[in-house]
Order: C-alpha cells, then structure tokens, then sequence
C-alpha cells in the first residue's frame, strides 16, 4: 500500500442521504456515530452479533438495519461508506481489507493509520456544519470544535449571512437578569443584530457588550405622541425592520410571560414581517429558585399558578380569580404584585387561606443587588413598608417558602 500518511486528509462533505453504509460493531463507538448516520439519512446496516441498549433502540425503532451476526466477506458490497468498530481486531482487518478492494471509504476505531477516512470532531450551530480534524489527537479535534462553535452560538465569532435578507424581527426572551441567563440562541441573535429595542427588565449588561455599531434603545424612553407606549414600539419595530436592519426586541423573562410578546408578534404579522420568537427564563421560576425557594417539591407542593398582580383583587379591571386561588394547596407566584400585595394578602385570607401562610418577596432576582424578604399573607403589608420592598420583585407564596437546603426532610 502507498504510504499517504505525511499528508493531510482531504476534508469532504459526504452527503449520505439513501445510500448504503455499514456499520461493524455495535459497541459504545456505534453508539456515538450512528445518530450523525441517521441525521444525515444514511441507509445504515449495522453487522454485530450484539449492541448497546441506546444502539438496539435505534434499531427497535427502525432507524437502522440490524443484522445480529459477526461480519462476513462480501458485507461491504454496495457500501459508500463503512465504520468498522467492532471488538474483533481480526473482523476489523478482514472488513478493512474488504473496504480497501471494493474503494469504500472505510473509517476504523481501532486503527486510523489503517483507515481510509477519519471522522472529524463536529458540531453544529444555525446551519453551519464545523468538522475539525487535527490529525492523531482527537481531544485537540474537539476542543478546537467546542470553541469554533461556543463562538458561533453565543456570538463571537461573527457569521454574518451575506446573502440578501428579508426584513427581520426576533423577540428574544433576555431570563431574568443575569446575563449568563439568556438562552445561547438569545445572545447569538444580539451579537447579529443592528438594533436592539430593550426594555428596563432582563440582562441589561449585555448590552454594554454590543459593538459600537449597534443602535440600543430604550423601549421606555421612545416617544409615543398620539400612539400608546406599546403602539409606538411596534411601530419602531417595523420600521427599523423595513429599513433593512436586523432587529432584536430583548425582554426580560420570557416574551410570553405577561411580556405583551403576543402584541408585538401579531402586529408585525400585520405589517409582513418575519418574527421568531426565542424563549427566555421566567423570573416566575427562575428567581424563586434563585432565592432557594422551589415552585414545587415533592410532598409539599405538586402545582404552582403564577399570576399577575399588577390590578387589585376589588378592581373590576382584575381577570384573576383571587376567590379560587385561595383555594389551592400549590405554590402561589405573583409577579408586579408588590403595589398591590396588601389587598393580595387581605383578599386571599378573606378568602380562607390561612394568615400564618409563608410568603417571600425577592427583590432584582439573580442580579448584584438580589435580595430577599420572608413574611406571611398576615405579616406582609408591613413588612414592605418597613423593608422598603421595591419592583422588580417576584412574591411566592405558599408552604414551598419554609423549604431549603437547611431544611431536614427526614
Ligand atoms: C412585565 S413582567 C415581565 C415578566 C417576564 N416576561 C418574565 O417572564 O419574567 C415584570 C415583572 O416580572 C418580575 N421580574 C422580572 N424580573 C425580575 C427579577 N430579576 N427579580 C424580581 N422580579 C422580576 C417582577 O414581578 C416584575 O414586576
């Protein structure tokens, strides 16, 4: 055989879709391919007398053809493409022998200076492939694969799409506040984009992060004349949209969390523009948490209602049946309730929730200034008087607040 080993492979895209590849082995190596086979639409045979549980479901579930048996000369026929990796370094020879007559590319497990091909370390980010190959040190592959594609997901490294684009708006859920909270689809939209429409909640620091070319506006601070505030960022919306730019409306929590993501969704379906829409971490969930307090756990709590209090229980603007909710066992989470948790508190017990239930507010959740005050549905009123307990804050209220890691369960 030529000796090719001083040069370097040849990259390649194989584009496998319907054709024959055959897999020998169904070992823990099977294992880690046959996904990337199978996404990739291969017509995979997989030859070996035994497989792994995650191997014989793909198998159970139609994904591939299992043939339960060592391999034979004469199984590579027809074969574009061949993984040998089965534990019988014999069978391996023998099958790559195979590969080499019948000019199938043949990758080996135990054996790469054997192989015709090599498999690169991949991965994948918003339809870029990356397939890195470093030669005889995998670990390199694949470190080298994790950063190219970290960069990709979060943005930076810069993937501009230089074809033409339509006018184009994401409504990016920012979680709660900590900026490490924002989903990786989230942060990689922002560093793409030309304008960033943000409002006072949600992962302001990363704004500061953003090249000096992008124009950052405050949804609170744009003029609304004779249109309602949420008309006038529609209206900005679309229009910086129209003019070309890419657009991200980042918004604390998640869009559809009393976020009025709906409003803007629809009215840029009005206007023809293409939206999508990326969750976010709800603070209903995600400050609770943060502050130790579980919406659910186990024998204590199996639901919890997360409701607005941004209108008092009396108000006849209020769509919340304060009247049921007194009635629940569950976890009870209020958010833009803190104006209102007084006449929360009054109705609630009114109602026959019990004065001693606890209660917590936690203020600028999973951000510097976080901080928590406890109470119970009697004690509460005043208790954010004295506090001094602003907004943002999350309230929970409900048997889950006595739980915590302190807490012996036993
Ligand atoms: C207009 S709502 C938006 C909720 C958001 N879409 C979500 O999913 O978290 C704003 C309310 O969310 C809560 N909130 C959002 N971020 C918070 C944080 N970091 N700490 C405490 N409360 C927060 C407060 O109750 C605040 O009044």
């Amino acid at each position: 055989m030529v000796e090719y080993a001083e040069h370097p492979a040849y990259p390649v895209g194989l584009r496998l879709s319907g054709r024959r590849v055959v897999v020998i082995g169904g070992g823990q190596v099977a294992q880690r391919r046959l996904p990337a086979l199978i996404a990739a639409g291969a017509d995979v045979t997989l030859v070996s007398p035994s497989a792994t549980p995650s191997v014989e479901a793909m198998a159970e579930a139609g994904e591939i053809r299992w043939e339960r048996r060592r391999y034979e000369d004469g199984d590579l026929a027809d074969a574009w493409y061949a993984l040998i990796a089965s534990s019988d370094p014999e069978a391996n020879a023998r099958a790559s022998a195979e590969a080499e007559r019948t000019r199938t590319w043949c990758v080996r497990s135990d054996d790469a200076e054997a192989a015709t091909a090599w498999t690169p370390a991949t991965g994948r980010s918003e339809g870029v492939t990356v397939a890195v190959l470093t030669g005889h040190d995998p670990r390199r592959s694949a470190a080298v694969r994790d950063a190219i594609v970290e960069g990709l997901r979060d943005g930076s490294i810069a993937a501009p799409h230089h074809r033409s684009r339509t006018p184009f708006v994401a409504l990016v859920g920012g979680g709660p506040g900590d900026p490490d909270l924002i989903t990786v689809r989230g942060r990689r939209l922002l560093a793409e984009a030309d304008v960033v429409i943000a409002d006072r909640l949600g992962p302001r620091d990363l704004l500061d992060e953003l090249p000096p070319h992008v124009e950052v506006i405050d949804a609170a601070k744009i003029p609304y004349g004779r249109f309602m505030a949420q008309e006038a960022i529609n209206n900005a919306l679309i229009e910086h949209a129209k003019a070309g730019k890419s657009v991200v409306r980042l918004k604390g929590g998640d869009p559809f969390v009393f976020g009025r993501g709906m409003e803007e969704a629809q009215a840029l379906a009005e206007a023809g523009i293409a939206c999508t829409v990326v969750p976010g971490i709800s603070s209903s969930i995600s400050v609770p948490g943060a502050a130790g307090i579980p919406v659910t756990h186990r024998g204590v709590a199996h639901e919890f209602t997360v409701v607005s209090g941004h209108v008092a229980p009396e108000d006849p603007r209020s769509l919340v049946d304060w009247e049921s909710l007194a009635k629940l066992r569950g976890t009870l989470v209020i958010l833009m309730g803190v104006d209102k948790i007084g006449a929360i508190a009054k109705a609630l017990v009114a109602h026959g929730k019990a004065p001693d239930t606890p209660l917590a507010l936690v203020q600028e959740g999973t951000t510097a200034t976080q901080r928590r005050v406890d109470a119970t549905l009697a004690t509460v009123a005043e208790k954010v008087k004295a506090e001094d307990v602003r907004p943002p804050a999350v309230i929970v209220i409900g048997p889950v607040v006595a739980e915590g890691p302190h807490k012996n369960t036993k």
